[in-house]
């Protein structure tokens, strides 16, 4: 039998547990996870971090040759520094809509993200993955859930954080809003990408979900795990 190079895309809307999913699948069937969103919040970071004003886009656009974004043993680096949890910051969340949306940005991080796929097998999750960075992935997920009910998750994953001053219905509204700029954008917007089995979470667990995806991942005969 032979191996096949193994692509899992996995998009979808913001807090539809895409993450912890992604995360869990990739522990179970030993695959390299790669958390896009991460990326798009770690080029955030750094124009926040250097004052720039993340809706002007050549100030945006100024430090994108000048930016390195790595994964190294499930640590996320910008410019060598770990940030995994400063690109969880509110501030981080509410600007990273517009970051992403300048074709420029998304060019840098779709080649750095095909980087990573050549030579790993790999679960990958953003919002275009199974259309713009792995238009041929193997396996194709679109998770969603009801906005109310992503929200609901974003304010007690932020609450065990310890972050206080949290408002849920202010959560809610951002994770809208973000739908909103994510689906009208001009470049690679949020879809479901053409053959993606698309997986509403409103009321399923995350082991339900993973064990969701891992079925039909290991249904497909082309793969041998
Ligand atoms: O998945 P997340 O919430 O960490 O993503 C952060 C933001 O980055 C989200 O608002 C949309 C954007 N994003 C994107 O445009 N393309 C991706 N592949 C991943 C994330």
């Amino acid at each position: 039998m032979n191996k096949v190079h193994i692509s899992i895309a996995i998009d979808g809307p913001a807090g539809a547990g895409k993450s912890t999913v992604a995360k869990k699948v990739a522990e179970k069937l030993k695959l390299e996870y790669i958390d896009t969103g991460a990326m798009y919040r770690a080029y955030t970071l750094k124009v926040l971090e250097k004052g720039l004003d993340p809706q002007n886009k050549s100030e945006v656009l100024s430090l994108i040759d000048d930016t390195e974004i790595t994964f190294s043993n499930n640590h996320i680096y910008l410019d060598g520094e770990i940030v995994d949890d400063k690109i969880r910051e509110n501030n981080v969340s509410k600007n990273v809509s517009y970051v992403s949306s300048y074709p420029e940005v998304r060019k840098k991080m779709v080649e750095l993200q095909q980087k990573m796929a050549e030579n790993n097998n790999v679960i990958m999750d953003g919002r275009d993955i199974g259309t713009v960075v792995l238009p041929n992935a193997t396996h194709k997920f679109f998770i969603t859930a009801k906005p109310e009910e992503r929200g609901k998750r974003r304010y007690i994953e932020l609450l065990e954080k310890n972050h206080d001053d949290l408002n849920l219905s202010e959560i809610i509204e951002d994770i809208k809003k973000r739908d909103e700029i994510d689906s009208t954008r001009e470049e690679s917007p949020l879809r479901i990408p053409d053959n993606a089995i698309v997986v509403d979470s409103t009321n399923l667990t995350i082991d339900e979900v993973v064990d969701l995806l891992i079925e039909f991942i290991k249904g497909d005969n082309k793969i041998v795990l």
